[in-house]
């Protein structure tokens, strides 16, 4: 379906959870006590149910996030359900891999084609620093998906002061195991104690300075998982590279193709804007065309662009909005 602004909406992601093992420094907002209540999800089958319903008006492309999504005790039941949906093109998970290792055959067989990998530092001091988790389980995760043909891209969000001597070594590791890796300008979701305008670094002063390194060739065509990055071919490594410049790049939004679901239910429109739709009655209805009819809603509503420039305050965490 279309959106107002010419946008063909064809890709939801789905938080199943939000809830994470991890607590990463930019994911969470100031005094958040969310997860101190008890846990508001949608069941596999609603979820299936939701899925199905955007198949029908011509979804094509999911993706599975959270929180961390492989927390859910029946994360393969609902990868199996929306795997199986007619029309689907792709289904993927964002993950921050920590689970990864043990589940990435089940993985495979339940119908995940790819993974999203945060991986914000190799050095596992300052991945514990960032993230609070255990680095060589993650790189564990990364390799076991890979051998079980689970296309991998790495995430890397870039955090002035305190990443930076990761972005070359995490090039020449996305060379080593062909994986495309992206960098993500930091995205006002978390507490301003912990990363005010200071960490903020943008994707062109990173692209200048590793373009003055070794030169980065433009991959115009190459846009694996139909994210919002832009592609270079870094020629020092080979390693492809993806930049997601969300706040400084201005005319980031005209490629959006996505709504939201968020894990208690709720379709968002964007990221960087508050507006939600319940889905909620309409589940409890059990009619499939509400369902249809909130999702044509949302892509009627979806605005031309975020706010995260002007007046957007975090509200929620981005665990619980489908990172
Ligand atoms: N800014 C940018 N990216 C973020 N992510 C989580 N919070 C933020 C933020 N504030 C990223 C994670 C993960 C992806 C799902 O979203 O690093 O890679
Ligand atoms: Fe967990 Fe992802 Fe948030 Fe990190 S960014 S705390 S891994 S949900």
């Amino acid at each position: 379906m279309t959106d107002p602004f010419g946008r063909n909406i064809d890709y939801l992601r789905i938080s199943v959870t939000d809830r994470c093992n991890e607590r990463c420094l930019y994911c969470m907002p100031e005094g958040y006590k969310g997860w101190a209540q008890k846990a508001d999800h949608l069941t596999a089958a609603q979820l299936v149910a939701i899925a199905a319903a955007a198949a029908r008006l011509g979804f094509r492309k999911f993706r599975l996030t959270g929180g961390e999504p492989l927390l859910r005790a029946d994360f393969l039941e609902i990868a199996r359900g929306i795997g199986a949906l007619p029309g689907l093109h792709s289904l993927g998970v964002s993950t921050n891999g920590l689970k990864l290792a043990p589940l990435a055959a089940e993985l495979s067989r339940a119908g995940v084609r790819s993974a999203n990998v945060s991986l914000d530092a190799l050095d596992p001091d300052l991945y514990r620093r960032i993230t609070g988790g255990d680095v060589a389980r993650v790189l564990a995760g990364i390799r076991a998906a890979q051998a079980e043909n689970i296309f991998v891209k790495l995430n890397c969000v870039l955090l002035r002061g305190q990443n930076e001597s990761e972005y070359r070594p995490l090039l020449r590791f996305a060379a080593e195991i062909g994986a495309p890796v992206r960098f993500i300008e930091l995205m006002p979701l978390s507490r301003d104690d912990a990363l005010g305008a200071s960490s903020i670094l943008s994707v062109a002063e990173l692209r200048a300075r590793l373009h003055a390194e070794s030169p980065l060739e433009p991959l115009a065509d190459y846009r694996p998982g139909h994210g919002p990055a832009r592609y270079w071919r870094d020629t020092a490594t080979g390693a492809h590279v993806g930049f997601i410049g969300a706040i400084t790049t201005p005319d980031f939004c005209e490629s959006c193709n996505k709504l939201r679901l968020t894990a208690d239910g709720k379709l968002r429109p964007c990221l960087g804007r508050h507006g939600e739709l319940d889905l909620k009655s309409a589940l409890a209805s059990g009619d499939p065309a509400a369902l249809e009819h909130l999702l044509a809603r949302a892509i009627a509503e979806k605005p031309e662009d975020h706010t995260f420039n002007t007046d957007y305050a975090p509200a929620r965490p981005m665990t619980a909005l489908g990172g």
